[in-house]
């Protein structure tokens, strides 16, 4: 049997660049030879590609209740897990993944205000102690990544979606819950500035791999 993959999670509030960073930690891995799955939450596989619609979806016509978005988010992430994430690190790939329930924490905690205990409930319930084994969390002051937010939302002539029409103190707060749930796990967390230039925010990044890797390896 193949030894089990490692599962590595890139977090961080909107325009910290994170979809550039989560290519980047890709290619890193592949160059090493390591067979890498790359995915996001929420989504991921089809079904939880269409709870994502439904939790981005800016339509006013009907508020989605804080609840619900919690179990929504946790819906796909049960779905992700089962169909892809469990089985790609069974069979020894090491899974990639652009947020994972460190988003939960920060997003619904932080964010919307609900009770870090409810959401180590469902964490468990879903995740039966599966936790990534290295979290890189990208932390900027979100005023600087709104400026990089709105730029990209100009340039792609996209619409905002539920989470970024929400005002800076929302993410304010998601930066704060971040920052905590880094503290209160500091072997599990890398803090990169992500205010730095992207070339030396990719350098510390590989620092954190390669100090990663040859303790897994
Ligand atoms: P993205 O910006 O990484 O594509 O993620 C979409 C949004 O989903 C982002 O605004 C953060 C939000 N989100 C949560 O609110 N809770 C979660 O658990 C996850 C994974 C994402």
């Amino acid at each position: 049997m193949s030894k089990r993959g490692r599962f590595i999670t890139l977090e961080g509030g909107e325009g910290v660049g994170k979809s550039t960073n989560v290519a980047f930690v890709e290619a890193w891995l592949k160059e090493r030879g390591i067979e890498v799955v790359r995915t996001r939450e929420p989504g991921g596989t089809a079904r939880a590609e269409a709870i994502r619609e439904l939790l981005l979806d800016p339509s006013p016509t009907e508020p989605l209740s804080v609840d619900a978005e919690l179990l929504l988010v946790f819906a796909a992430r049960a779905q992700h897990l089962a169909e892809k994430i469990l089985p790609a690190l069974e069979r020894g790939a090491w899974v990639v993944c652009d947020r994972f329930t460190d988003a939960t924490f920060a997003y619904q905690g932080g964010g919307r205000g609900i009770d870090a205990q409810r959401i180590a409930q469902l964490e468990q319930f879903v995740q039966r102690g599966l936790a990534p084994d290295v979290t890189l969390l990208l932390d900027m002051s979100p005023e600087a990544a709104k400026e990089r937010l709105e730029g990209r939302l100009r340039d792609l002539n996209t619409q905002r979606d539920r989470f970024e029409q929400e005002r800076v103190e929302f993410f304010m707060a998601v930066r704060r819950a971040y920052l905590e749930r880094a503290a209160s796990a500091p072997e599990r967390f890398a803090l990169i500035d992500a205010a730095q230039p992207l070339q030396d925010v990719q350098v510390a990044l590989s620092r954190v791999l390669e100090e990663r890797v040859a303790q897994w390896r």
